[in-house]
């Protein structure tokens, strides 16, 4: 796992858009693997910022995302939303190139459906979130972790840190359908970000050893042998001292 280390947030939003746009203008029918959530919309912004000064072209463009929730919820808390709003709406990407796992009443179908759509592509690049707990997709921690694309019991803390995107008294989900480790880890590429110091403890959990634990879902992309990790410089100033890997300053 190579660690870089940023002060500013636009600007690594930019080095990750730029390494997109040259990835797809590199590759006819580039995979980009997607994440809902605060830390991408940067990036979002500027895969927009090029589109619209033609540096850059959807139209072969697939794209897949992590997870959405399921069960009764509003369209506009969907993930599907989110990305509609927050990026495909604004580029020239096909509907139909754009894969998120469908939130319908028959739920097993909706997980073979999605697993097989993963199994038929190869993700050039996939842009991942960390969790407050240390999840990522919505693999959260525990004794064990799923291959696959499956029904994920979200934690108790994970339900907590989205109510941040409900209205009041609004019904918050339990559940999403996420891909698994094994579907994550099939990416060419991994990127990862963490901009929030908030999430510390997990960092500091990450970076001070070379143990993988299931109960850090994040750990276990150490495994991966093309992750690139991206943290905040206010971040990386509390730990360094108990930083077990190099790092690159930017
Ligand atoms: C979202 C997802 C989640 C988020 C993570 C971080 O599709 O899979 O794992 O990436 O919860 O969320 P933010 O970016 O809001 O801090």
């Amino acid at each position: 796992m190579k660690i870089i280390v940023y002060k500013n947030y636009n600007q690594i939003c930019d080095l990750i858009a730029k390494n997109i746009v040259n990835k797809i203008n590199n590759k006819n029918k580039s995979v980009l693997g997607l994440a809902t959530g605060d830390t991408f919309i940067g990036v979002y912004k500027r895969l927009i910022y090029y589109y619209n000064s033609s540096k850059v072209n959807f139209n072969n463009v697939i794209t897949i995302n992590l997870d959405e929730y399921i069960g009764e919820l509003k369209f506009e808390n969907t993930y599907k939303y989110f990305m509609y709003e927050n990026f495909f709406k604004h580029v020239n990407i096909k509907k139909k190139n754009t894969y998120i796992p469908e939130n319908m009443s028959n739920i097993s179908k909706s997980v073979n459906n999605f697993q097989q759509i993963i199994k038929n592509h190869i993700i050039d690049i996939q842009l991942l979130g960390i969790g407050f707990n240390g999840h990522i997709g919505f693999n959260e921690p525990n004794n064990q972790l799923h291959a696959n694309t499956h029904v994920a019991n979200l934690n108790k803390s994970t339900i907590k840190d989205n109510s941040r995107f409900f209205e009041k008294g609004s019904q918050i989900p339990t559940k999403a359908i996420t891909m698994g480790m094994a579907d994550i880890f099939n990416a060419k590429e991994i990127i990862v970000v963490c901009n929030n110091i908030k999430k510390i403890n997990i960092i500091r959990k990450l970076l001070e050893n070379d143990l993988i634990d299931t109960k850090y879902p994040v750990s276990l992309l150490k495994i991966h042998n093309n992750v690139n990790l991206y943290i905040l410089y206010e971040l990386y100033d509390k730990i360094k001292d108990n930083i077990y890997n190099n790092v690159i300053i930017l």
